[in-house]
């Protein structure tokens, strides 16, 4: 084995990191015979909580999760990579230490952004944080995406975010894959279930598709 790393981080706090890492971690484990660890380097304990309703629920398939900080972040990715099919890092909060870290040992590095000018504002900011870990890690792929993005049709917004996103996130692959801003995601997120697991009052076609679009992208980038 020689697990895959995909750090999911950004430089503004509450973009959907951790609800991006706990969907993807999730789908990640309903690959038959796969091992997935998640390693969340967020002191809010959200992916533990996440995990904890996971195992309670008998008819989905688990993954493993540690806490870690700082430089531990990357000693734990590396102690793992022999273990593990697939390694998913949930970095909190903004430019930290633990993001470096991860960065340094990633494959795929994920950002997710919000369709609203000021989040976009901090494209700078995310690419130079890129700038400065290709360094160290070239082989890095970097990707992002929109997150809470509109749900009406051809939302000017969206397009618009795209668009600032193409001319500005040097280094970066924007993701044709979205994901909305649907009660759906924090919905499962919140009971430990990736959104194409939860039972049928709670299903939302429109959120499954979009996961299962951006889990396949992020593949192809594997
Ligand atoms: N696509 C979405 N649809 C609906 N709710 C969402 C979506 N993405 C994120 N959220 C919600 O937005 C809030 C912030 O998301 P999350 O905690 O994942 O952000 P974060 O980037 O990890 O924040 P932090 O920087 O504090 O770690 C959460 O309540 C989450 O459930
Ligand atoms: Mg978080």
């Amino acid at each position: 084995m020689n697990a895959k790393i995909i750090t999911v981080g950004a430089i503004k706090g509450g973009v959907g990191k951790t609800l991006t890492a706990c969907q993807l971690a999730a789908r990640l484990s309903q690959e038959k015979g796969k091992k997935i660890v998640m390693i969340s380097g967020d002191n809010q304990g959200t992916c533990s909580i996440f995990l904890q309703f996971r195992m309670k629920n008998k008819n989905v398939p688990s993954f493993d999760l540690v806490s870690a900080k700082d430089e531990e972040v990357r000693k734990k990715a590396i102690s793992f990579k022999q273990k593990y099919d697939v390694i998913v890092i949930d970095v909190g909060g903004t430019d930290n230490q633990s993001q470096r870290a991860a960065m340094s040992i990633s494959d795929v590095f994920l950002v997710p952004f919000a369709p609203k000018s000021f989040e976009i504002w901090t494209a700078d900011d995310v690419v130079a944080l890129v700038e400065d870990l290709k360094k160290i890690n070239n082989k890095m792929k970097c990707l992002c995406f929109i997150n809470t993005a509109e749900t009406i049709k051809n939302s000017k917004d969206n397009a618009a975010a795209k668009d600032k996103l193409k001319e500005e996130m040097k280094w970066f692959s924007v993701l044709d894959a979205k994901l909305s801003d649907r009660k759906a995601f924090s919905n499962a997120s919140s009971i430990g279930l990736c959104v194409n697991e939860t039972n049928y009052s709670m299903r939302d076609k429109k959120a499954i598709l979009e996961l299962e679009t951006l889990y396949q992208e992020i593949l192809k980038n594997l």
